[in-house]
């Protein structure tokens, strides 16, 4: 047994007398976790961002988790090598989870690259309360976007393990939402995925 799951056998959770459903009724909304997943410069961050205001303008109660931001915090240990990327999803994932229980409308904007992190963050939720969100923008918007340099450093070889470059992106197989940002206003992109995030 490991060192973790023998704590966790001698540790067992503490049970709590309010339920996230309480937790949730008080809010009068239904808490959920909308995460989105997609290359860098898909529009993630943007996209995640509009969705909060629009939300937080009708009185929902959000809080929205960027890569970015977190990789200044809680994060910021982590690198950019497959390992790193695995623990950083994890942890974004938990947090999450912890904001969902809280009551909470999540949403995540992080690049993600693996299938089965994703996979692994959907089964913390309670059913019907993860929607997996793909920012397919393509590569070639992505880089000729290029917002932060990074396309261009990676490139001359400046920067290793470059998500679509030496890094994999695996994207998903079914998401529950797909939006191409190339193609849409940020408005309308807005609409369609609140529309697609309905438990
Ligand atoms: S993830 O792969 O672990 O999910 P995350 O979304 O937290 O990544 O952070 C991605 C951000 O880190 C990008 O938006 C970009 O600004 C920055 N970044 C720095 N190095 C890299 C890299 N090698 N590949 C991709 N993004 C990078």
């Amino acid at each position: 047994m490991s060192k973790t799951a023998s704590i966790q056998k001698q540790n067992p959770a503490h049970a709590l007398t309010i339920s996230p459903q309480a937790r949730a009724a008080i809010k009068f909304q239904q808490p959920r976790c909308i995460w989105l997943t997609g290359l860098s410069g898909a529009g993630k961050s943007t996209l995640a961002n509009a969705l909060d205001v629009r939300l937080h303008e009708q009185g929902f109660h959000t809080c929205l988790l960027d890569g970015d931001n977190l990789r200044q915090g809680l994060c910021s240990d982590l690198g950019m090598t497959p390992e790193a990327r695995k623990e950083n999803i994890r942890r974004i994932a938990e947090v999450a989870r912890l904001m969902v229980d809280a009551g909470l409308v999540v949403i995540v904007a992080a690049i993600s690259p693996y299938r089965a992190d994703r996979e692994a963050a959907r089964h913390l939720f309670p059913e019907g309360s993860f929607f997996e969100v793909y920012v397919s923008t393509p590569f070639e918007v992505c880089a000729r976007r290029d917002p932060k340099g990074l396309y261009r450093e990676a490139r001359a070889g400046r920067l290793k393990n470059f998500t679509g470059l030496d890094s994999p992106y695996e994207a998903p197989v079914a998401p529950d939402c797909d939006i191409d940002t190339g193609d849409l206003e940020l408005s309308e992109a807005c609409e369609r995925l609140w529309a697609s995030v309905q438990p």
